[in-house]
């Protein structure tokens, strides 16, 4: 089984191949950063036109690298929600077109299902059942993972995603876009005591998350004050400190609760580093195991959406000529993978 996987549901355009037997044959993508850094943030017309532009270029390569063709794909899989409507249609509607003019059949697949299962393409995959960790720019959930598509969604943000924090708070201390990766960076050379941020929703039992108010503990950290580089990383430090601090404590009481001992990280978030090491420290203490993609395949890409596509074509998953896209999908709401 070998299937191309077109990714469009943000400010990436991503393809990939990933055949069964042999792995990943090739991964191309191209980042809309450049287009959307002069408007602090993303701009869904553009973007959804810049997919037009990218979308042939990346196929015709991703095909060469992986020297395949119409005779030797076997499926076509897209990204179909949640995302940018115009932006995931542009990938739907080339996605189906293609399957149909090779003869192929197409599978819709969800975002996040691609992010929960991009630890898998790594060379040692957890095994079923797993804890998940999704941590993007639009969704922060903890699920328990029982198999293809049997998703549990254990706690989630009440309000903003982590991804979401990182990017305003990164606005308000007037670090470019993408501000997840931009503050990060700021954060490595600041002090995490100097400003104490709240750990929301640390006090309370369960598993949901609350992130919104830790823009407004920036804002007013910074207040009265001269912004320079120091008291910036200082805000970025403390931030992202109580960010991790609660990913990490919600993370182990999830593992607790459901007697799960390995725990996977996904989404853009998750390619922070000190995210990573955080999770480490807690999953050796607990005895648990962490699985985390490599970085790139945290973000945004093809590689998981090909892979997710492949696990739902083996399992006989098919769908008729309708084009499929949708801008808000509940990942429970998804049906398991049928077994081979
Ligand atoms: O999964 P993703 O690429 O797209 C969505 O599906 O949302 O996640 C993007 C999010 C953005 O909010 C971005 O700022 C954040 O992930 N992000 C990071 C880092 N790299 C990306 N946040 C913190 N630290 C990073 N190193
Ligand atoms: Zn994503």
């Amino acid at each position: 089984m070998r299937v191309i996987g077109i990714e469009t549901s943000c400010d990436e355009t991503a393809v990939a191949v990933y055949d069964e037997a042999r792995g990943l044959l090739a991964h191309r993508l191209y980042s809309q950063i450049a287009l959307h850094q002069a408007y602090g943030g993303v701009v869904p017309e553009l973007a959804s036109r810049d997919h037009v532009r990218r979308l042939v270029p990346l196929v015709r390569e991703a095909l060469a690298t992986a020297r395949s063709g119409p005779d030797t794909i076997d499926g076509v899989a897209y990204t179909a929600g949640p995302g940018l409507i115009g932006a995931l249609l542009v990938g739907a509607g080339f996605a189906r077109s293609l399957a149909y003019a090779w003869g192929r059949p197409a599978v819709a697949i969800h975002h996040l299902e691609g992010h929960l299962l991009a630890p898998l393409l790594e060379p040692h995959p957890p095994a079923f059942p797993f804890i998940a960790l999704l941590v993007s720019g639009g969704h922060t959930q903890l699920v328990d993972v029982l198999g293809v598509g049997r998703y549990r969604i254990l706690g989630q943000t009440l309000d903003d995603a982590a991804g979401e924090a990182f990017d305003k708070t990164a606005k308000v201390l007037g670090l470019p876009y993408p501000g997840g990766p931009a503050l990060a960076q700021c954060a490595e050379h600041g002090r995490a005591e100097r400003f104490h941020f709240p750990r929301p929703m640390l006090d309370r039992p369960g598993l949901d998350f609350s992130f919104s108010g830790l823009k407004t503990a920036a804002l007013v950290a910074l207040a009265g004050r001269i912004v320079n580089d120091e008291v910036r990383a200082d805000v970025a430090r403390g931030f992202q400190e109580a960010v991790i601090d609660t990913l990490a404590e919600k993370s182990r009481r999830a593992l607790v609760a459901s007697d799960r001992r390995r725990l996977v990280v996904a989404g853009g978030v998750g390619a922070n580093q000190r995210l990573r090491e955080r999770l480490g420290e807690m999953a050796r203490r607990l005895g648990a195991e962490l699985y985390f993609p490599r970085t790139e395949f945290c973000t945004d890409n093809g590689a998981m959406i090909a892979f997710a596509g492949a696990l739902r074509l083996a399992a006989g998953e098919r769908q008729g000529l309708a084009i499929h896209a949708t801008s808000s999908w509940e990942l429970a709401d998804l049906r398991p993978a049928l077994p081979t």
